[in-house]
């Protein structure tokens, strides 16, 4: 089928490259010229694993096409997929739909045939309705069915999420519609769960899911708070908890605080559908509200183990919102150090993939670092803020002949307590004594 995907970021380039890779002719439209330039070039605008020879493959094949026109990728598509930003309102934190909006009223020109016009962006419940009455009123004589098509792809893995998805959702209030989409997720038949639902209800899946994981990473993360005070230990209770098919040990991991593009925005995107439509979503705020709060308190256990000496040597170990990626967009660790950096000056950060993205929001309030032991040389605490998995290999032996003092402080559980303690340090991580 011909696909037209509007948005070339995380969402709508592993989607598009995806899609192609299914054998179908995909066009990615973008309005930010360098970018299309770029990909036309075969330079990815981002780094996912697994994507960049699907990238070059389905490139070469003509099969995957880049385009700043957007008559040109939407005329003749059989779907059109809207994958812009929905960034959060400064204020309000509701999901601000200009993106979406322009998308729509720029597409409804180009109609031409009957198209499926699916919002694959994170939007909230309504916004198909929105989009359905700009098209209307752009054109209305497009032949057209708006639906719901929301993406479950986790950065990192977005082309493993594409290829295994748990299950694929179709919001859609048309057989017509249902019928295209069905033809376009073939391949997938038999593979996963279809589930097709009214728009509405699609539109509300997206965000139930996301409130309900960064739910989930909250509620662990204050059972790692109680663990601590009663002397119990967060990792042993997380395994037992995991072992009930009905929690699942996935999302059990605790740590500083979720962060990144999705949950911070979509959890408080969420609240306030809650409150635009009377239904008062409690847990959710308690969840962005307490979300918050622990990045403060994860700062404070780093000024009470150095007794808040301001000139004290700090190692910080992660910057990017979690391992596996370079992004830094409200990344836990990022905040924590802006929280570091009120009280102390002498910092020291690496982080295997963000150093790039991090050097542009802290230019030269720190020094920077090629690789985790040199950032502790000479430190007085070592902090490891992001899941990394090369954090786990830190030689302990060695950094105890290069730090100044043997303090780990350890926010996301990456080390063997025993073998860090064995190294002669003086070890402190999440949910335990
Ligand atoms: C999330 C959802 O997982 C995905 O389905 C959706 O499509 C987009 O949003 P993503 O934001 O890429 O994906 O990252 P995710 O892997 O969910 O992690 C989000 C944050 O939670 C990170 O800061 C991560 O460090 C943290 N986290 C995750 C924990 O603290 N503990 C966990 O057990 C899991």
């Amino acid at each position: 089928m011909k696909v037209a995907i509007i948005g070339t970021g995380y969402v709508g380039l592993p989607t598009g490259i995806g899609l192609s890779e299914l054998g179908n002719q995909v066009v990615c439209i973008d309005k930010i010229e360098e970018k299309i330039a770029s990909l036309q070039k075969g330079i990815a605008t981002i780094y996912e694993d697994g994507m960049e020879d699907l990238f070059q493959r389905n490139l070469a094949s003509g099969r995957l096409s880049f385009t700043t026109d957007m008559k040109a990728g939407v005329s003749g598509a059989d779907v059109v997929m809207i994958a812009v930003g929905t960034p959060p309102h400064p204020v309000t934190k509701e999901a601000d739909l200009k993106y979406i909006r322009a998308a729509a009223e720029e597409l409804a020109q180009y109609l031409d045939g009957y198209t499926v016009v699916a919002t694959k962006s994170t939007v909230p419940v309504g916004t198909g309705d929105d989009v359905e009455a700009i098209i209307r009123r752009v054109n209305p004589e497009a032949d057209c069915d708006v639906v719901s098509l929301p993406e479950f792809l986790r950065e990192g893995f977005a082309v493993h999420d594409f290829f295994n998805p748990d299950r694929i959702v179709i919001g859609a209030n048309t057989e017509k519609a249902k019928n295209v989409l069905l033809e376009l997720y073939r391949p997938f038949a038999g593979k996963t769960e279809f589930l097709l639902v009214s728009r509405k209800s699609s539109e509300t899946i997206k965000y139930a899911s996301n409130a309900f994981l960064a739910m989930k990473i909250h509620y662990i993360n204050e059972m790692a708070d109680f663990c601590e005070k009663a002397g119990a230990d967060i990792r042993e209770v997380a395994k037992g908890m995991g072992l009930d098919s009905r929690i699942g040990g996935k999302f059990l991991n605790p740590g500083p605080g979720y962060g990144g593009s999705c949950f911070p925005k979509d959890t408080n995107a969420m609240a306030q559908m809650g409150k635009k439509y009377g239904a008062h979503l409690s847990l959710i705020e308690t969840t962005i509200a307490q979300n918050d709060a622990r990045k403060v308190q994860m700062a404070q256990r780093v000024t009470e183990m150095t007794g808040g000496k301001p000139d004290v040597r700090i190692a910080v170990l992660g910057l990017a919102f979690k391992g596996g990626t370079d992004d830094c967009r409200d990344s836990p660790a990022m905040q924590i150090l802006q929280e570091i950096l009120k009280e102390h000056s002498n910092v020291c950060v690496y982080d295997p993939k963000a150093m790039d993205n991090a050097k542009t929001m802290l230019g030269t309030a720190v020094d920077y670092a090629a690789n985790a032991e040199q950032a502790c040389e000479k430190a007085d605490i070592a902090v490891i803020l992001t899941e990394w998995e090369e954090f786990k290999q830190l030689d302990l032996a060695k950094l105890r002949l290069i730090m100044n003092k043997p303090l780990i402080l350890d926010l996301r559980n990456m080390l063997d307590a025993s073998a860090v303690r064995e190294n002669g340090f003086v070890y402190s991580c999440i949910g335990k004594r």
